[in-house]
Order: structure tokens, then sequence, then C-alpha cells
């Protein structure tokens, strides 16, 4: 059992109520991609957990006086499909689609990031550099914290026991604001990074700058502010020499581990060469392309927000009712265990279990219209939803025309992946009826890891796919 107890409270007082009244005993959980894997691997006090995932009140994001409020439960992917978001801190954006991949970026929660705190988040480093703020409430009020203040050590953070992430708040510019951040990983996507930089500055209509910020991702403890950054910057224009002297400053202030990832070294190194190139982008306004398309989310057009139905008490010992590739059905104590083994308790045997956090795609599900990793979501989460399993795609005897590609093109080997790589693939080929390139079909594939067929007859059967009606 890998929590205490399981709440899914329908509004935000009851949630803060129950988190009141268990203290550190219980946790919040939205997206579950950093908690799930935590408490299965013993990194978490074992403990209840309080479901805010179908919050309304949290998934909003709302342009107001004064800057850009986030939700607390406002996903990855939300960000990335945000006009205001892009609008207002696009930097933001271009961190967002660095993060794991489709399935995780679902349900991934912006907040939950931060609250994680670890020095390779994707996310923070932007907010840092955006000067942005939290609002912690809870039963006794709210207060309000900058991002800088907030993170207080290695997964460390200024929460109370009693306390939640409301929303992350985002001051507007002052001047034309451009951001860019630029990740190096050991691989193109889902990866952790070896480094990050987040650029932001302010211009005035000479192109001086007037504001500045330079965040670092895993070269400290935490995500780390550049100190002098704005003494260094202000009233200047972005050449060559000025760019240089940035560059190893922000070098300077770096001071890496060496690990599986990086030596330390190296890590200075590409501090100061991925600094260099970010303040060249921002000199020339320029975007640096993303490692996917941050079009793709694998989202049917009938994806919703699930609000919880009305339940009280803890629903770790009770049934789930949920629509499994639109049959009713009723998995019996499964309110204990994730959703990729209710669904296996239930027949489902299609999805695979490869890896228990969030890496290997192969549990794959839609979950109210959205792919998801099943080993990541409490199955109470799925109460009242609506599933699609593997076993849900061919329309009887009828093959669907990507499982037929696979076929006809030998997209298969031992068969372990190929559950999840159809039910990405297949929700790529929903999600663009008219057609997807090749790297909308790699942008979709991201998230799905396979072992002994590679990637070429894959992507060919995707293309076939989109030829057979
Ligand atoms: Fe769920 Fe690998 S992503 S088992
Ligand atoms: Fe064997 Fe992909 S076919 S892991």
């Amino acid at each position: 059992m890998l929590w205490k107890e399981f709440y899914r409270p329908t509004d935000l007082p009851t949630a803060l109520q129950l988190k009141a009244d268990f203290g550190s005993a219980a946790r919040f959980i939205a997206g579950g991609t950093d908690i799930i894997v935590d408490l299965e691997r013993g990194r978490q006090p074992h403990c209840a957990l309080i479901d805010i995932s179908g919050l309304a009140e949290l998934r909003t994001i709302q342009a107001e006086a004064g800057g850009l409020r986030l939700g607390g439960a406002v996903t990855h992917a939300d960000l990335l499909a945000n006009a205001e978001v892009k609008a207002q801190a696009a930097i933001l954006v271009q961190a967002a689609i660095e993060v794991g991949a489709p399935q995780i970026r679902n349900r991934s929660s912006l907040a939950g990031n931060l609250v994680t705190a670890s020095p390779a988040a994707d996310t923070v480093p932007p907010l840092l550099a955006l000067n942005a703020t939290v609002e912690l409430a809870s039963v006794r009020g709210s207060r309000q914290l900058l991002v800088r203040d907030f993170i207080t050590g290695f997964r460390k953070v200024a929460l109370a026991d009693d306390e939640i992430v409301r929303s992350i708040f985002i001051p507007s510019a002052e001047a034309t604001r451009r951001g860019v951040f630029l990740k190096l990983g050991l691989r193109k996507a889902q990866a952790i990074s070896v480094i990050s930089v987040s650029v932001v500055a302010e211009f005035d209509r000479t192109g001086r700058v007037t504001k500045s910020n330079i965040a670092l991702g895993s070269v400290a403890a935490t995500p780390l502010l550049v100190p002098n950054i704005e003494a260094m910057m202000v009233g200047q224009r972005l050449d060559d020499s000025l760019i240089e002297q940035v560059a190893a400053a922000a070098m300077a202030a770096a001071t890496p581990i060496s690990d599986v990832r990086g030596g330390a070294s190296y890590r200075k190194q590409m501090v100061k060469v991925y600094t260099t190139r970010a303040l060249r982008y921002l000199r020339d306004d320029k975007i640096p392309p993303p490692s996917a398309d941050p079009t793709i989310f694998l989202q049917t057009p009938a994806a919703t927000v699930r609000n919880p139905t009305a339940t009280t008490g803890d629903l770790s010992g009770q049934a789930v009712e949920l629509t499994v590739n639109g049959q009713p059905i009723t998995i019996l104590k499964a309110g204990d265990t994730v959703l990729l083994y209710a669904l296996r308790q239930a027949g489902f045997v299609g999805s695979k279990e490869g890896c228990f956090e969030g890496e290997c795609g192969a549990c794959t599900v839609l979950l109210d219209g959205r792919a998801v990793n099943s080993c990541l979501v409490p199955a109470q989460t799925a109460h009242g939803g609506q599933v699609k399993t593997v076993e849900g795609l061919a329309n009887g005897d009828r093959l669907h025309p990507l499982q037929q590609s696979f076929v006809n093109e030998g997209g298969v080997q031992c068969g372990y992946c190929t559950p999840g790589l159809l039910m990405a693939g297949a929700t790529l080929l929903e999600e663009r009826p008219d057609g997807a390139d090749e790297w909308q079909c790699r942008s979709a594939l991201v998230g799905n890891l396979c072992r002994c067929t590679g990637y070429g007859k894959v992507l060919t059967a995707m293309a076939q796919a989109q030829t057979i009606n």
C-alpha cells in the first residue's frame, strides 16, 4: 500500500481543513508524478494523500492587474496551451515543453515542480528569473513569498504543514520583456538537465536593458539566481563584450557537483556556453528551437477536467467506479493502489509496468481524454472517469489502423512497449485528424521507450496508419 489514506475533496476549504487536521502526516497530490515515485521508492514517509487535481479553482490561469496568476494545480500542458502565458511569460512555455513527455505534462503541475524543489527542476529557474511569487493558503489565511525566498535548501521549501500553494503570480513587465530557457540534457527529450540557463531581461526603446535576471538549474543545491546581474546589465546594450562578462559571472556563480550526468568542471563550462547562447538569442530576439513540438498534447478533442464527485472520508479501502473502453466497471478494493494495477486487476492487462516512474510509457492509457502514465495516477483519481486502454483500440475484429500498420511494418518485437506506443500514437492521430508529420510523431512518442524494435519501423507505421481508412 503506497499511501495510508486517500482523500479527494470537492472544494479547496475542505482540502485545507483536511491538511490542517493531518499536518505533516498528509501530502497534497496534484499530478503525482513526483510524489508517487517518491512514495514507491521510500523517499517520502508513508502518509495520507489529499488529491487536488480535479479542483477547478486551482486549474485557472488569469491575467489580472499587475500580472498573471497560475492556479496551484495548473499542469505543464495547461501552460503550453495558454495564450496569456505565451504572451506574458514565454520563457515558462519554453521550459514547460522540456518537462518529461506529453503523458507527464498532462498531469504534472507547475506548483508541484516548485514544491519538490529539485535543483534540476525545469520550470523553477524561469520562475526565479521572472521574480514570481507564491501564494500560500491554509485555514489560517494566506501569505505571499517570493519564489527565491520560498526555496530554502535542497528539496526544501518554506511551506508550513497546513499550507498549500494556492497560486503562483508572475508580475507584468514594465518594458519589453524577453526570456530564453536553454537546457543541456544527455538526450533530446525526457532528460534530467545537466545544466539549465534561464535569462530574462526587459529593454527600453533604445535597446538598453532596464531589468534582468539569470537563473541556473542543476549547478547548486537549489535552483540559483546569479548575483549582481542587474548591476552588470542595466543601462547597457547586449553587445559581445557584455555577453562575455555576464557569461563569466554565471559560470563563477555555479557550484555544481559531479554525478552520473556530468562532471563539475564540465557543468561550469557549459553554464558559460549556454549563458552566452541564451544572451545572444535574447539580443537577437529569437526563440531557441524546442526539443519537441509544443502543440502536441496527446489529448483528444473531448478531453475534460473532471471535478471530483462528492465523496467523503478515506477512499483507500473503497471500490473505484469508472468507465473503461465505454463499459462501466467497478474495481473492488482498488483505492489503495494506482490506476495501472487497478486496470490489470480488472483484466485490462494490455497496459504494462516497465519502470514505475513515468519514464517508459508502457502503462499509457487515456484518462478523460488525456494520455497519462497510469503507474503514477492513484486509482481513486479515476473514480467517475473515462479510461481508454489498448484493449479499446480495435473495433471488434477490425484492428485500429495503427495496430494494422504496426503488423504490416513489423513495428513490434517483444511487444512489451507496444500497448503504450499504440495508445500514444492513436491519440496523436485523433488529435491531428488532418495528419501529423514526422516531427509531430516523434514529439508524440518521446515518452514511450522501446528497447528492441527501435523507432524506425514505428515511425513508418505511424505514417502508414494515416493512409489507412
Ligand atoms: Fe509507467 Fe513506465 S511510465 S511503468
Ligand atoms: Fe520490445 Fe519495444 S518491442 S521493448
